[in-house]
């Protein structure tokens, strides 16, 4: 969704600019543009509709736009269609003022009607454009920028990340954040604000994270922090432990592809560092015996393909813990009473850790009592600072759209975290938490096994790719498992996908299947697999072309009634989904290249929903 980027220095601003928003295409946008301030040529402000390169070749790579301090962003279209006009920076109305914005303004209307009948006229759709028209409005009263600030957040509410500059003060950029992420970095040549880090890890990872009701006042020597009465604070900075190489393609064709070969190392960084002599070792969460054993109730809330992580975690704890694990989509949860109280676990599983509705769930969860814990990918993101613990997957950064080590760490993160409560509750015995140890261990091996041979995955796609309807079927994890493949397919192929409990079919979905219906059969889990080829002949006898995932071992039992057959190694049952998912994200990753499909940044959507 929308990325923020600005700058206070000593070097011309817009090429950091430009290059910043370039890092940040990823999140998905659909106009860009920059304001930059110069003492000979004051605010200049460029705007385009489309692609960065748009605003790129409008300002001749920035050259033509001048001064050392400036702002940018990419627009993902709310209020009002993506057009030149719409898009950031706002200016107000006496153009000394320009503003870039993250997040919604819910009274927008109000406030603009309220500006509009004082005489201000409106030149876009936009909440954004208000907020400038209203801090000219207060800094026209009150004539200092900082406190018109101030009295601009108090008036408006929703969520915000803000930059802001103004011709009156040519050495300062001021930030503002409410539930949307913004970064402050601390650079040799000067001072940068960020909505993603990745758009200034170029020149610098010595970073502090904003929380809710700051207020920020860069210079191109010093960044002034203050709470929502104006307090000065002192930051606490962190240190970005990955390197740029991380969020760059390094030749591969796509970052998702990349993503996917990176699965087996970011698995073992999840992994590895938590276990010690034999045992898990959870030093950042802080979950006793005592309270383990007053859990009453576990939750699992989370959106999109977290939420199918969760879904495959549900089985494994119950399995592990013998407790009930409900797993709620995260707009669901926030809205459905939800009973909580001091027993309740509730877990909010997030990649980006900015997500909107797992954010606000999660909020919920604490203000009814619940004890909540994260796991998440992005360290300092909103979730993770607000849930009382978090776990963080170390699968670095995650570039492509579509989740692939996101959604693997989060797997195994979750089989940590299950397996390590079990332990502390006595619900599993020693031979079987040492037997899923050891194959955690070796999970990354396994995988690296499996993508050292995918050829058959990407021959399979090759002559499977012009389906309009594919459907996954398969029990239990398989079933948990073929949601999140499902997701995959249709988010960057956009074919139509559905994902049935194999057991579900004769109940209604069986009526889908006609001659030539790809039905991808998933047939990992070893205790239902005679289940699974049941229904693999049930679909077949309906004139059903079957592709199955299925383990080595049971690869020719499924050859002998399958089309085509696609195997990974095995592991303990519980684990298989670790292993099965790789192909299935590998058959969407070659249907949509067959297609011509953009693949890392598909239609319609964004790496990290930060709206409702
Ligand atoms: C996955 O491929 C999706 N792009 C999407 O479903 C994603 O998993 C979801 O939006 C949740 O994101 P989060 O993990 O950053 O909270």
């Amino acid at each position: 969704m929308c990325g923020i980027v600005g700058f206070v220095g000593r070097e011309e601003a817009a090429p950091i600019l430009l290059e910043g928003l370039r890092q940040m295409e990823y999140r998905g946008y659909d106009s860009a543009g920059i304001a930059v301030r110069s003492p000979e040529k004051g605010l200049q402000v460029k705007k385009s509709k489309g692609r960065l390169q748009a605003l790129a070749d409008l300002t001749h790579n920035g050259t033509d736009v001048s001064g050392c301090l400036g702002i940018g962003h990419t627009r993902w279209a709310t209020h009002g269609e993506p057009n030149d006009i719409n898009a950031h920076p706002h200016v107000s109305e006496n153009g000394a003022i320009a503003l870039v914005h993250n997040g919604i303004i819910e009274n927008y209307l109000e406030i603009k009607e309220q500006l509009a009948r004082q005489g201000v006229s409106f030149a876009s759709d936009t909440d954004t454009e208000v907020v400038a028209q209203l801090l000219e409005f207060h800094y026209n009263e009150c004539g200092s920028m900082l406190e018109a600030v101030g009295r601009v957040l108090r008036r408006i509410e929703g969520s915000y990340a803000f930059g802001i500059i103004c011709s009156d003060y040519p050495n300062a950029l001021i930030a503002a954040r409410k539930d949307s992420p913004l970064i402050l970095g601390y650079g040799e040549n000067g001072n940068f604000i960020a909505s993603d880090v990745t758009a200034i890890i170029k020149h610098t990872r010595d970073v502090a994270y904003m929380n809710d009701g700051e207020i920020a006042v860069l210079t191109e020597n010093s960044i002034d922090v203050f709470d929502s009465e104006m307090t000065p604070l002192e930051k606490e900075h962190s240190f970005i432990e990955w390197d740029v190489t991380a969020a760059e393609k390094c030749g591969y064709p796509h970052f998702m592809f990349k993503e996917i070969l990176e699965q087996p190392e970011a698995v073992r960084k999840t992994i590895s560092p938590r276990i010690r002599d034999g045992r898990i070792v959870l030093d950042d969460i802080s979950l006793t015996a005592e309270y383990a054993e007053n859990i009453s109730h576990i939750y699992m809330i989370a959106c999109g393909s977290a939420f199918y992580a969760g879904s495959v975690a549900k089985y494994v704890w119950e399995q592990l813990l013998r407790r009930p694990v409900e797993v709620v989509l995260a707009s669901e949860f926030r809205y459905s009473d939800p009973l909580v109280d001091e027993n309740t676990l509730v877990i909010a599983i997030s990649q980006s850790g900015e997500t909107l509705d797992t954010m606000a769930a999660l909020r919920e969860a604490k203000r009814l009592g619940g004890r909540t814990l994260a796991v998440c990918n992005v360290v300092g993101s909103s979730i993770a600072r607000e849930a009382d613990d978090v776990l963080y997957t170390w699968a670095g950064p995650e570039i492509a759209v579509a989740t692939s080590k996101g959604y693997s760490t989060q797997l195994a993160a979750l089989d940590l975290i299950g397996l390590y409560l079990a332990d502390l509750l006595g619900s599993v015995s020693r031979e079987e938490y040492d037997e899923i140890l050891t194959e955690l261990q070796v999970l990354p091996e396994k995988m690296q096994q499996y993508l050292e041979h995918y050829e058959e995955t990407q021959y399979y796609a090759s002559l499977y790719f012009n389906h309009d309807s594919i459907f996954f079927i398969g029990r239990n994890l398989d079933f948990a498992m073929g949601l999140e493949g499902s997701l995959k397919l249709k988010e960057i192929s956009y074919i139509h996908s559905e994902a049935y409990a194999s057991g579900e079919l004769k109940h209604g979905t069986i009526s889908l299947i006609e001659p030539g219906t790809l039905v991808v059969a998933l047939g990992t889990h070893g205790p239902l697999f005679d289940k699974a080829m049941s229904n693999v002949v049930e679909v077949k006898a309906r004139g059903a072309t079957v592709l199955a995932v299925t383990t080595e071992g049971f690869r020719e039992k499924m050859e002998k009634t399958a089309d085509a057959v696609i195997a990974v190694p095995e592991t303990h049952r519980l684990l298989q989904p670790s292993l099965g998912i790789v192909p299935l994200q590998l058959f969407a990753y070659y249907v949509a290249l067959q297609r011509g499909c953009d693949i890392d940044k598909p239609r319609n959507l964004a790496k990290s929903v930060t709206v409702e």
